[in-house]
């Protein structure tokens, strides 16, 4: 470049990035791995843990990726909608039988739970929605990827972490602001962070509000199986889908698979016909192929060997329950622990939320090496057997501490 080209003021194209602070959940996986304690506990992002602490791969799940390995034959292309047969086996455990049926749902698989709300609210934004309704506190990632792609999201209060109180008149308040074509954004089971779930009563009243009011929920199903179980937890989702015209679900196989880093899931559409269902699906094509132009193989053929083998299916169902009965356990402990604690038993998957101040928080990193999101959320599936009373004694302690000071 010419000398004396660049006017003083003028900045080189990155310069004028604005600096990023990094994930402040993600960076929790790094601090935590470079604390030499042993007897550090991580709480942070959520992953299931067994007993002894560790992540393993789900026994259906390895010994679909050796029949993977043993028949694949070819790594071409599958086109930007992947693996289809995919979409149709997660659309059965989604909806079930019944509502599976309605054609006026597609599916298509996309990278993640992430990748299918990415896919979701780019395909609202194009067919010219611009507002939607966010419960907080909500997933720190919703906010930015739903404002990431030029929708208008309007806050309202879901849930007071000191009461432990989940706020169904307060959402029902805000969403009387809420105008014929808004989006409501759901979490479909084991609210992240709260833990805290719209009781079946809660999502028929909410339905009948969305079907009247002409709204369209944008419901975030990431942990199908880790509440009460996958018939239970798909409930609300299945109710409020069955009733509106339009809805979008993103779901995720990355939990109740422990898939995590494969990046599995799916998005589905609810359109008003047929026709305009198919033409959704097309706007999808379109979109996933500009943005990853094919979703990633491996987790989609895996969850699709598992479903369309009976007897790896019957094992994934049954790890799917030895993954809940463990999380229902850890609740149930960690409730017994302190009154102050009661309330975890209350809620459902893998978070919930403590009555801490983020100064508190770090409080407990350093003093006892607990960590955890500086909001107070913990990921219940973190725990060990061996490590669960120590972390519900001290953040009981630290509860009662700020109760003190208070
Ligand atoms: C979490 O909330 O911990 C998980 O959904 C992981 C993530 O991507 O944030």
């Amino acid at each position: 470049m010419a000398e004396g080209f660049l006017l003083a003021d003028e900045k080189m194209l990155f310069e004028r990035l604005p600096e990023q602070q990094p994930d402040s959940l993600l960076a929790l996986i790094g601090l935590f791995r470079d604390d030499p304690r042993p007897t550090k506990i991580d709480v942070g992002v959520g992953v299931y843990r067994d007993a002894a602490g560790n992540t393993p791969i789900l026994r259906c799940v390895k010994a679909a990726e050796r029949i993977l390995l043993d028949t694949q034959e070819t790594k071409g292309y599958l086109g930007p909608d992947g693996d289809t047969r995919f979409a149709e086996l997660t659309r059965q455990i989604t909806f079930g039988e019944a509502l599976a049926a309605d054609r006026r749902i597609v599916g298509m698989q996309t990278p993640g739970g992430c990748g299918a709300l990415r896919l979701g609210a780019d395909l609202v934004k194009h067919a010219g929605a611009s507002r939607i309704f966010v419960g907080q506190p909500t997933w720190p990632n919703h906010d930015p990827l739903l404002a990431g792609v030029g929708l208008e999201t309007v806050d309202y209060h879901y849930y007071d972490k000191s009461s432990h109180m989940l706020h169904f008149d307060r959402m029902m308040t805000a969403l009387q602001d809420a105008r014929a074509g808004d989006l409501v954004l759901l979490h479909g089971c084991c609210h992240n962070p709260t833990g805290a779930d719209l009781s079946l009563d809660q999502w028929d009243e909410l339905s009948r509000f969305v079907v009247e009011r002409g709204l369209i929920p944008f419901i975030d199903l990431a942990y199908q199986g880790l509440g009460n179980g996958l018939e239970a937890d798909a409930a609300g989702t299945r109710l409020m889908v069955s009733r509106v015209e339009q809805a979008v679900v993103a779901q995720s196989c990355d939990k109740n698979f422990g898939l995590y880093r494969d990046r599995t899931g799916t998005l589905f559409v609810k359109a008003a016909s047929e026709a305009t269902a198919q033409k959704a699906y097309g706007n999808m094509m379109a979109l996933s192929r500009t943005n990853w132009s094919m979703p990633p193989d491996h987790g989609a053929a895996v969850v699709r060997i598992v479903l369309d083998t009976p007897a790896l299916a019957a094992e994934w169902y049954a790890e799917v329950d030895e993954m809940l009965a463990r999380i229902r356990h850890l609740r149930a402990r960690i409730a017994l622990a302190d009154p102050s604690l009661a309330y975890i038993d209350r809620q459902n998957g893998m978070f919930s939320m403590l009555p801490l101040s983020p100064e508190a928080v770090l409080e407990l990193r350093k003093d006892e090496g607990i960590y955890m999101a500086s909001s107070g959320r913990f990921n219940v599936a973190g725990l060990s057997d061996e490590n669960v009373d120590r972390f519900s004694a001290a953040v009981a302690a630290k509860i009662a501490q700020t109760r003190k000071a208070a």
